[in-house]
């Protein structure tokens, strides 16, 4: 879908959305709609039985002497409405739009509805939203089959002030692209997308201004990487390590770092997954996925901030060179680890791939993204992401600009009544805690342990990188989560900086 940015009147013909605020204050285009149709808008927002507010929708086709082939009303009057609303606002238009095939459709400004935010910024968000929505991943299929959901060829959007409103909604639109690529990878099965062909992926980022430096299974183990080795071991697909630079301030600061888990297939190794739902494990790269889809947006945008996002990539499988439950493993730290259950590989991914990026980058402070432990959907189901975190600033930071752009998250514990969980008898550290015990914090005091003295904090994604539903801002499937966070939070810092 094109969108085009117009000074634009409502039109005399074709589809349009018509934004409506509340009686009396109906807006613009709403009252020059209701003038050209003998009254009808303001008929429709009196009528009790009808129940008028903010979210309502009615589609007209053919509205009697307006000249307009079909007019969907949209509800926006609320005067508290936030721009997350009016993305998810835009997201459920989608669905009205989709069955337009092709064409043109215009969406009328809201100027003159009394609104918390400007009537452009209001535009952008309506189509930030539709796009999100609209998105979906159709390369496997032949053209026919969704013929009748392919929504309009063309959406002409009218704004009061086209040249102001331009780089903002290219702002938006970048960040959309990175959720799309996240989205993208995450669907991908994993006989395309491994490490290597990942890792090929991420080299193209190069054409966007990005830094990208990919480590082999060479330098993995010059590197003396023993954890993500370890679980590679099992596959014949060889590991690699992506580093990810945005320099937008120039490269000499303390730069923000996020880190993703990158198990492009996780079969759980010897200690091997139950067949059923097996499928859904190629999505436990989906932290890598979002670290990648992130650093895509921070360089769309031109962000005035330096960033590294690095990506530990493997193959979780139980060939006949895998390790064992039992095997005792040295990661880059020094640090050894009995490996109890060779299904809790993201940990063991991800104690190199931190440590490896606090020592070399010495970031102002981390952030890891992983699909680490089922038992967080257990505690949190697919509504928030499990946050741990050694700092109240920074937890509270990312609690705030997650509500901001629905990404939520909920603060779960750290402790050293916790740290004991994993103790092993043989090694420094075992790769389990107790069973059915705070399994999810036990991956988190794992991930400590690779973590000193920096602001760091652990995502557990497990529960909303992926819907079996429909929501508000994505179709079911990958929800590209964590992209629009890592943004959000990077915007925050370089808001402080201006
Ligand atoms: N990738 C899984 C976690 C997962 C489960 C993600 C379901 C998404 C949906 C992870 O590698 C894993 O297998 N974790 C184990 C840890 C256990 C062995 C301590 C788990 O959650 O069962
Ligand atoms: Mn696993
Ligand atoms: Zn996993």
């Amino acid at each position: 879908m094109d969108v085009i940015l117009e000074r634009a009147k409502l039109p005399p013909t074709g589809k349009v959305v018509v934004p409506v605020g509340v009686a009396g204050d109906i807006g613009k285009a709403a009252a020059e709609l209701d003038a050209r149709t003998q009254g009808l808008v303001r008929r429709v927002l009196d009528d009790a039985g009808h129940r008028w507010k903010h979210g309502s929708m009615l589609e007209l086709p053919f509205p009697a002497h307006s000249g307009l082939d079909r007019v969907w009303l949209v509800g926006l009057g609320k005067d508290d409405l936030s721009r997350l609303e009016l993305e998810q606002l835009g997201g459920s238009l989608w669905n009205a739009l989709v069955k337009v095939n092709g064409g043109l459709v215009t969406l009328a400004s809201p100027d003159g509805i009394d609104l918390p935010l400007h009537p452009d910024l209001v535009q952008v968000a309506l189509v930030t939203g539709l796009r999100l929505r609209s998105w979906r991943f159709d390369k496997y299929k032949k053209a026919e089959e969704d013929e009748q959901q392919r929504g309009p060829e063309r959406l002409t959007v009218a704004v009061i002030e086209p040249g102001k409103a331009e780089p903002i909604l290219a702002d938006a639109n970048a960040v959309v692209q990175g959720v799309e690529s996240t989205r993208a990878l995450v669907t991908e099965p994993a006989n395309v997308l491994y490490p290597e062909s990942f890792a090929d992926e991420a080299k193209k980022l190069a054409d966007l201004g990005l830094e990208v430096e990919v480590l082999d299974e060479e330098a993995i183990r010059e590197l003396n990487m023993g954890a993500i080795l370890g679980v590679a071991q099992g596959s014949r697909r060889a590991p690699r390590v992506v580093v990810i630079r945005w320099n937008g301030a120039g490269g000499n600061s303390d730069p923000l770092a996020f880190v993703g888990k990158g198990v492009c297939f996780d079969t759980g190794g010897i200690s091997i997954k139950p067949a059923a739902g097996m499928e859904d494990m190629k999505f436990d790269m989906a932290g890598a996925g979002a670290v990648f889809g992130a650093m895509e947006a921070l360089a769309r945008r031109k962000a005035k901030i330096d960033v590294v996002g690095v990506l530990g990539l493997v193959e979780n499988m139980p060939d006949g060179n895998a390790q064992r439950p039992g095997d005792v493993v040295r990661a880059m730290s020094g640090t050894t680890i009995e490996v109890i259950n060779t299904d809790a590989e993201g940990r063991l991914v991800l104690a190199d791939a931190l440590w490896y990026t606090q020592n070399r980058f010495r970031p102002k402070l981390m952030i890891d993204l992983a699909t680490l432990t089922g038992a967080v959907i257990v505690a949190l189901g697919h509504e928030h992401a499990g946050l741990f975190c050694n700092n109240d600033e920074l937890a509270a930071r990312l609690t705030r600009v997650g509500e901001e752009v629905g990404e939520t998250l909920w603060r779960m514990p750290l402790g050293k009544a916790y740290a004991k969980h994993i103790k092993s008898d043989i090694a420094d550290i075992k790769n389990t805690g107790r069973a059915r015990q705070a399994g999810s914090t036990a991956g988190a005091v794992f991930l400590e342990h690779f973590v000193a003295g920096l602001p760091w904090a652990h995502l557990d994604v497990a529960g909303t990188v992926w819907s079996s539903r429909d929501l508000p801002l994505s179709a079911k499937g990958a929800t590209g989560y964590g992209v629009r966070l890592l943004d959000a939070l990077a915007r925050s810092y370089e808001d402080e900086a201006s």
